[in-house]
């Protein structure tokens, strides 16, 4: 048997210790402690004081339970409110700790830069692979190349003037030069392989040119070549028509003008007619140089120009990406600046 007053004193007491021990805890583990000592549902010492209830006397009981409940309501608040103040510590400390790493691991990730294709190798890819569909595979020859490949195989005559000092870019080597053109892997393919023959020959260039807004000195070049027995005109018009209609679209307007290069009888160029998107609307561009291979090319190679005919054509990969994305001077193309290419990135 205890008094009331007994279990009155022994309340209070455990409130004014719970009281100091929570609101004291500076950690996990203090608090985890205090709740424990104070809350714990077997050995704590707010069982103890509900053990106590039935060592009273009857007529005690009501008032000492209202104690009970209010000692218990007590508790709960002084452990929820440490509780509270810990994590909002806890919180500090860790935003602090974030801050001195200077991450926050909950931000999203930095988007880092890949790299991307040059514009105009995404054009030469893209005109690769529509040939490629067309039943085209790949040659490729040497950039230091003979006079012979050239000029002479190509029926230049001696005294024409791209092959002046003024046009061309000669090497240490006589009879040697840097290639004006791809045309010289027309007569290698057909040196190489007996027709039927259909080839794509990307590669770079070199003239002796003002690097201008129009002209670089060194640029990539891809050159056609399609040789099998009654091959004319109308072949080379449906399959350069086909390609400019992949390439550009299928509203694109196509014709076929004359020209002239010493390798080709006739000779061609082909101009498109579209809206390159700059706001000056559509109009006629012309986009390479093309026709039927000349007899005297065929024979060079060593093949029979009475049995087999051809055509060819030539274009400029940086006047075509030039043209695809209305780039208006084609040394934005050389300059390597990133944030001009970076819009071409795919
Ligand atoms: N080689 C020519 C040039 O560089 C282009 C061309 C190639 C024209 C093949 C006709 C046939 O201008």
């Amino acid at each position: 048997m205890i008094s009331i007053d007994n279990f009155l004193n022994e309340a209070d007491e455990v409130e004014r210790h719970a009281e100091s021990a929570l609101a004291d805890a500076s950690d996990e583990a203090e608090l985890t402690a205090a709740r424990n000592k104070y809350l714990g549902r077997t050995h704590g010492e707010r069982a103890r004081i509900k053990d106590l209830l039935s060592q009273l006397a009857p007529a005690d009981k009501p008032a000492a339970g209202k104690r009970y409940n209010e000692l218990q309501a007590r508790l709960e608040h002084l452990l929820a409110t440490a509780t509270t103040r810990l994590a909002g510590a806890n919180a500090g400390a860790l935003s602090a700790e974030r801050r001195a790493l200077s991450a926050d691991p909950s931000m999203p990730g930095r988007e880092t830069w890949h790299g991307s294709l040059h514009p105009v190798t995404q054009v030469i890819d893209e005109i690769v692979s529509i040939f490629r569909e067309l039943g085209f595979t790949i040659a490729l020859g040497p950039e230091v190349e003979t006079e012979w490949y050239n000029f002479g195989a190509l029926n230049f005559p001696a005294d024409h003037p791209a092959m002046d000092l003024h046009d061309t870019l000669y090497v240490d080597q006589p009879g040697m030069l840097m290639r004006t053109h791809t045309s010289p892997v027309q007569v290698r393919t057909l040196q190489r392989y007996a027709p039927p023959v259909r080839v794509l020959a990307p590669g770079n260039v070199y003239r002796r040119d003002f690097f201008d807004a129009t002209h670089a000195p060194a640029f990539a070049q891809i050159e056609g070549l399609a040789i099998d027995e009654g091959v004319s005109f109308a072949d080379l018009r449906a399959t350069l028509t086909t390609f400019v209609r992949r390439f550009y679209g299928q509203e694109v307007g196509v014709r076929f003008g004359p020209s002239y290069f010493p390798f080709t009888e006739p000779s061609a160029q082909l101009d498109i007619e579209f809206d390159p998107g700059d706001g000056r609307g559509r109009r006629w561009m012309e986009i390479l140089g093309c026709g039927l291979v000349h007899p005297a090319v065929l024979e060079s190679a060593g093949i029979d120009s009475e049995r087999y005919s051809g055509w060819a054509f030539g274009m400029g990969a940086a006047r075509i990406a030039m043209s695809r994305h209305s780039i208006p001077d084609i040394r934005l193309l050389y300059d390597s600046d990133v944030r001009f290419l970076e819009q071409f990135a795919r």
